[in-house]
């Protein structure tokens, strides 16, 4: 794998950490960025020594402050951002990653970074994270998958009202609305997503990749079509034990 610039990819145990790492730029998502979560996210894909991922980012203030604003020199700078984030499927390189990824988010986590914690499967937060769709500001919408995942994750009426007020929420708003699963102070954050990482690699690979399968693609089917898919990988899964 190439040397990267503004990630950190580290291996350890079976848990794979990237780490979002432009601090000075409050990590954001600029298209060297994009090119390389794309790059490890497709070798992590195909890792079968990797049980679990842990998406975090470095640097005091933030997880990522949205789209890089100030790349694109010579036109209107959220037009080009929003081109640079169409040009690689990096989100749906997240949703294909068959291992369950916890993201451990602090500081400001703003339009990309909400979008990419929204693609994760399970999310910490520091009781110093505040999240937001700074997009419509802008006069553009967000298009990291924000205006699906978000209302699927915390409900119509909440998304919307995020979405069209761009209001920032807190960690204990976010807690309270279900957009993360627990809040804790910040130098617990990553000791917690290492001991949910531990668990969940305590458990039989294939099951967990089964569940995690079930309950995405089923989000997507009608209630039968759901259920039908749970029978085929429970019994795809039977025959791994046999
Ligand atoms: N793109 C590029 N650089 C960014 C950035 C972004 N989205 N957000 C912050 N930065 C840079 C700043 O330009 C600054 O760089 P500098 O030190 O070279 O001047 C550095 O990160 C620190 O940011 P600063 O604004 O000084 O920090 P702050 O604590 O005063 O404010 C924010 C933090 C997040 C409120 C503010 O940076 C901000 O509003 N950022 C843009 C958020 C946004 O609209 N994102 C796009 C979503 S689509």
């Amino acid at each position: 794998m190439s040397a990267f610039e503004v990630i950190i990819y580290e291996k350890q145990d079976g848990v794979a950490y990237i780490t979002l790492n432009r601090p000075k730029a409050l990590n954001a998502y600029n298209v060297r960025m994009r090119d390389e979560l794309y790059e490890v996210l497709g070798a992590i894909k195909d890792d079968p020594g990797i049980d679990v991922v842990i998406l975090k980012a470095s640097g005091e203030k933030a997880f990522c402050a949205g789209a890089d604003l100030t790349e694109f020199l010579t036109a209107p700078p959220p037009v080009f951002a929003r081109q640079a984030r169409f040009a690689r499927d990096v989100w749906g390189r997240f949703l294909s990653v068959e291992q369950p990824v916890i993201a451990a988010l602090h500081g400001y986590v703003l339009g990309s970074g909400i979008e990419m914690s929204l693609c994760c499967d399970i999310r910490l937060a520091s009781d110093d994270a505040r999240f937001g769709l700074p997009e419509p500001g802008l006069g553009i919408i967000p298009a990291a998958g924000g205006s699906q995942t978000l209302p699927r994750t915390v409900g119509i009426a909440p998304a919307l009202e995020i979405l069209l007020s761009g209001r920032w929420i807190d960690a204990e708003e976010a807690l309270k609305l279900k957009l993360v699963n627990r809040v804790l102070p910040r130098p617990a954050i990553l000791p917690e997503a290492e001991k949910l990482a531990k668990k969940i690699q305590s458990y039989s690979p294939s099951a967990v990749r089964a569940v995690k399968q079930a309950v995405w693609r089923g989000l997507d089917l009608p209630l039968a079509e759901g259920l039908a898919l749970e029978k085929r990988l429970a019994e795809q899964l039977s025959g791994v034990y046999k």
